[in-house]
């Protein structure tokens, strides 16, 4: 079967990587706008009976949901086979626990990627099991576990005590401590949210350097708690590992102030110039800072589709 590998804006390079690497041709559409701004998917390529990548995100829902749900309608309409949605950063995935009166943003997406004609999605390091039990297709996360563990050998840190800011971390700190062979249990966090005030409370023992690891970075709320009750525990050098850094505002700058000397993150969303066009990515500034290093995640990706 032909495939064919199509990639939203912004993420140009990853995609041209991938398709390099796995040897599939590159799919092109265009984003039409009409003068009162309703859109047009317009695709230039044959896809009756090929399989298409789509490379991209649903973040922000406004502009790239759109965009994301009517590429792949199109490419159903005009025949496609199979259709995997591939979203490094799957947005709303911490709405995927129903509670009375409030919105179950998951759902929705699940039914409306099912209607658009998508097959199956891929992403990374999913937040939690609740958001797949919500979709009725399979929805794969791929594990950044590997390249963190190797970035820990790297930096010589595999003695450091290996945390999770709350309990959904656990799990994915356990998948790193398996590569690096660690058996010791697992340290971490009692997390609880009012609102916007957390408050953590720490469960283990934490070494003088720690890593603390988690599936996102957005306001860095969760890890300066964390931080802050680290200090208090006479930790003095803390590294952390996030699959996905929002770096949204600038609070999170205060972790530098708490003993954090690197913060690992992967290029699962592309960075953009601030005030540029592409709103809701993460600033390009960050990629720019020295204690921050972003982690490649195209050999995931790669990986995953050669099996
Ligand atoms: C929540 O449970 C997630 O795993 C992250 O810990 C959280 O979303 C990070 O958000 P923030 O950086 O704003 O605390």
């Amino acid at each position: 079967m032909r495939t064919l590998f199509y990639n939203m804006p912004g993420f140009e390079a990853l995609a041209r990587t991938i398709a390099k690497k796995l040897n599939i041709k590159k799919g092109v559409y265009q984003l039409k706008r009409f003068t009162n701004n309703e859109a047009q998917i317009v695709i230039s390529d044959d896809v009756k009976n090929s399989k298409c990548l789509v490379l991209g995100t649903n973040v922000p829902p406004d502009q790239r949901t759109i965009e994301l749900m009517f590429l792949c309608h199109t490419l159903k309409k005009e025949g496609a086979k199979k259709i995997s949605a591939i979203l490094p950063y799957l947005a709303y995935t911490r709405q995927d626990r129903k509670e009375a009166k409030k919105s179950l943003a998951m759902d929705w997406f699940a039914k409306t990627f099912k209607i658009s004609g998508v097959s199956e999605i891929i992403t990374l390091d999913i937040h939690s099991q609740l958001a797949q039990k919500l979709f009725d297709m399979p929805l794969i996360s791929l594990s950044p576990a590997k390249i963190f563990a190797d970035e820990i050998k790297k930096i010589s840190f595999i003695d450091a005590t290996i945390i999770a800011p709350d309990e959904g971390a656990i799990n994915r700190c356990q998948d790193v401590k398996k590569y690096l062979g660690i058996k010791e249990p697992i340290s971490y966090f009692k997390k609880k949210r009012n609102g916007q005030k957390i408050s953590s409370v720490f469960k283990g023992k934490a070494k003088r350097r720690v890593i603390l690891i988690d599936d996102i970075l957005d306001t860095g709320g969760t890890l300066i708690v964390a931080c802050k009750e680290l200090k208090k525990l006479g930790v003095h050098e803390i590294i952390i590992m996030v699959t996905h850094g929002l770096f949204t505002n600038d609070n999170w700058k205060e972790l530098w102030d708490l003993g954090v000397k690197k913060i690992y993150t992967t290029d699962s969303l592309p960075l953009v110039a601030r005030n540029s066009h592409e709103a809701g990515f993460p600033d390009l500034e960050v990629k720019t800072r020295p204690g921050i290093s972003i982690l490649p995640i195209a050999p995931i990706i790669e990986r995953h589709f050669r099996k």
